[in-house]
């Protein structure tokens, strides 16, 4: 990839322009999903409160988007909220939910002028009213965008997900619409949350933690893992360029030869 084709906030690092020559542009992932992980180890090693590195985190989720948008890669899926985070101390995750809303305020206005497109998956019904109404009318807002389509997982569960579509599926089938034979993979993936997004080729998980987190179970079943050291808050561009290299220098088989 020609550094020189890049906005000049590519440049502004050394390695960056080193991995960007390095990256082969028609190689890149089509959908990167991200489990952002650390934000609350990276604020103690500062001796701040867990929701300082959740803000901090933000800053990396902005930088994710602008850099998927430059290297016009179309899916970024983000793990936001999991289905098991409202076990957390209440008061966590009331910062948590409000940081969203100051967030969506903030910056709906960018993402429409980068053209990037909002979509929601998980159980959005049972977030906090405000929360709800702020991720809403950000997908409303951006819904005609074409660019960048960017995920947010909110409130998900990959198995409850699953759950969720196997009862739409067993409606169908108890209504006559659906015979049992009509069931395959292909049907199970339109009935998921994640239905007509095409499964992650990549998948980042900051913090050294080497587990997936009931996050998009059925849709890795071929999806490229990248774990790294990096806490969220500090996993920058030129983090991501490194992930890039490492994901093009993997040889998908897909269970072939
Ligand atoms: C994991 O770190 C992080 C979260 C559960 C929250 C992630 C949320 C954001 C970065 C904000 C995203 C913003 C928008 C607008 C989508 P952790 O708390 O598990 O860290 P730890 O493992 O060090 O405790």
């Amino acid at each position: 990839m020609d550094p020189s084709t890049r906005q000049l906030d590519w440049f502004d690092s050394e390695h960056a322009r080193s991995a960007l020559s390095a990256l082969d542009e028609g190689a890149l992932p089509r959908h990167i999903a991200i489990i952002m992980d650390g934000n609350g180890r990276w604020a103690k090693k500062q001796g701040k409160p867990r929701i300082f590195g959740h803000k901090a985190g933000v800053v990396s989720v902005r930088e994710m988007i602008a850099s998927c948008v430059e290297l016009k890669i179309p899916y970024l899926t983000i793990y936001s909220f999991s289905s098991e985070n409202w076990t957390r101390p209440e008061d966590e995750v009331t910062g948590i939910m409000k940081l969203f809303v100051e967030v969506l305020s903030r910056e709906v206005i960018n993402l429409n002028k980068q053209n990037v497109r909002v979509k929601l998956i998980g159980n959005i019904a049972d977030l906090p009213e405000v929360t709800k109404a702020a991720f809403e009318e950000c997908v409303q807002s951006t819904a005609n965008n074409t660019g960048l389509t960017l995920v947010v997982a909110l409130n998900y569960g990959a198995r409850q997900d699953v759950v969720t579509a196997l009862r739409t599926i067993s409606d169908e089938v108890s209504a006559g619409v659906l015979c049992s034979d009509d069931i395959n993979t292909e049907l199970i993936s339109t009935k998921l949350s994640t239905a007509g997004i095409p499964d992650p080729d990549f998948m980042i998980r900051t913090s050294g933690e080497t587990r997936l987190s009931n996050f998009l179970l059925y849709e890795t079943a071929y999806t490229e893992l990248y774990f790294t050291e990096i806490l969220w808050p500090d996993f920058k561009r030129d983090a991501l360029l490194d992930a890039l290299l490492s994901f093009q220098g993997r040889n998908r088989r897909y269970g072939g030869l």
